[in-house]
């Protein structure tokens, strides 16, 4: 059995080869390439290929994979925003993700975000480096005194969740499916209206489905508390960037932390020192003092990077040997 693993990082490798010892039956082909119309064809003779990365799973693309026999293609990650499904379905690919790798990996740096934001912590970080160690004017809020509101209780929202109890935090949520405990709890409110009413924090734990896209615009922003913080780790487009913008500028919206945005594919995960920096849009948010910008990086632990490569990889094996997957994708 011969599986052609895609876009393989360094730091995948240690888990990489300790699960092709465990595999001894399977030969892994290890690309650094990202998946391509062009580098499909490395995967020629393979049974299935491992792949991730943010640039389209296009038609062309999935076309070249299936010009060269591949039918099983399992991604390291979960979201699956960037397949283009209907090309998936009619040339007969099968597709897993990773549904779950480390929720806390995520939860925790939503966290990390409110709470820096909630200290000052961008603004003392720039006085500090200018040798300025006053305290006033940055006095800080304290968790337990926020009404955080978490939009999407699935895995990362739950850890959150339970993260913030700890802090002491008030916590409501919002969900189209709810979960029965959170419901038990009373922690759901009815509509996302009366969670941005009430949010003094506001995190996004929801897909990039067409529903949700620029959710946070300018009409829900009018809805939200002077003074609200937004936090989007889960994916760039449920933010309109430039509405967001004039909520920090009008002083609405008091801080954001985000791991994600709109236009990141291409510009995260590169290194810009020295050369021209493409988006200005993105240059303003991460010269604010507002705003704290990650560049994706929200999954990226030893923990996640592990199960990534580990869950992928088994569930390919599953693909091949026509067993059902523990992570399958509907292609509907
Ligand atoms: C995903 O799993 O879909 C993510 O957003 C993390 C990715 C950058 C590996």
């Amino acid at each position: 059995m011969k599986i052609v693993s895609y876009s393989i990082r360094e730091d995948e490798m240690p888990a990489l080869n300790a699960w092709k010892q465990e595999h001894p039956e399977v030969d892994v082909q290890i690309e650094q390439d990202l998946l391509t119309p062009q580098t499909a064809k490395k995967a020629q003779g393979a049974d299935g290929v491992v792949v991730y990365q943010q640039a389209p799973y296009d038609r062309a693309t999935l076309q070249a994979l299936h010009d060269a026999g591949i039918k099983n293609m399992s991604l390291r990650n979960v979201g699956t925003d960037n397949i283009d499904m209907e090309a998936a379905k009619e040339l007969g690919l099968k597709i897993t993700n990773v549904r779950v790798y480390s929720p806390n990996a995520i939860a925790e740096h939503a966290a990390w975000l409110m709470g820096r934001l909630l200290r000052r912590e961008p603004e003392y970080t720039d006085k500090i480096q200018k040798r300025d160690l006053r305290w006033a004017p940055e006095i800080g809020r304290e968790m337990r005194m926020q009404t955080v509101g978490i939009i999407g209780t699935g895995h990362i929202g739950r850890v959150l969740i339970d993260i913030l109890k700890g802090f002491g935090a008030k916590v409501i949520c919002y969900d189209i499916f709810q979960n029965p405990e959170l419901k038990a709890e009373g922690l759901y409110v009815d509509s996302l209206d009366d969670l941005y009413s009430q949010a003094d924090i506001i995190s996004l734990h929801v897909p990039s489905v067409k529903e949700n896209i620029h959710m946070v615009n300018d009409t829900s922003i009018a809805k939200m508390k002077k003074g609200v913080i937004i936090i989007n780790v889960s994916r760039g487009d449920l933010v309109d960037t430039d509405a967001l913008i004039r909520g920090l500028d009008s002083g609405k919206v008091a801080g954001a932390g985000l791991d994600v945005y709109e236009d990141e594919v291409g510009i995260f995960n590169e290194d810009w020192n020295g050369r021209p920096f493409p988006d200005e849009r993105l240059n303003n948010l991460l010269e604010r003092k507002d705003v704290i910008v990650t560049p994706h990086t929200a999954f990226y632990t030893e923990t996640a990077v592990e199960n990534m490569v580990n869950i992928s990889h088994n569930d390919n094996i599953k693909l091949i040997n026509g067993q059902e997957p523990d992570n399958p994708v509907s292609l509907d």
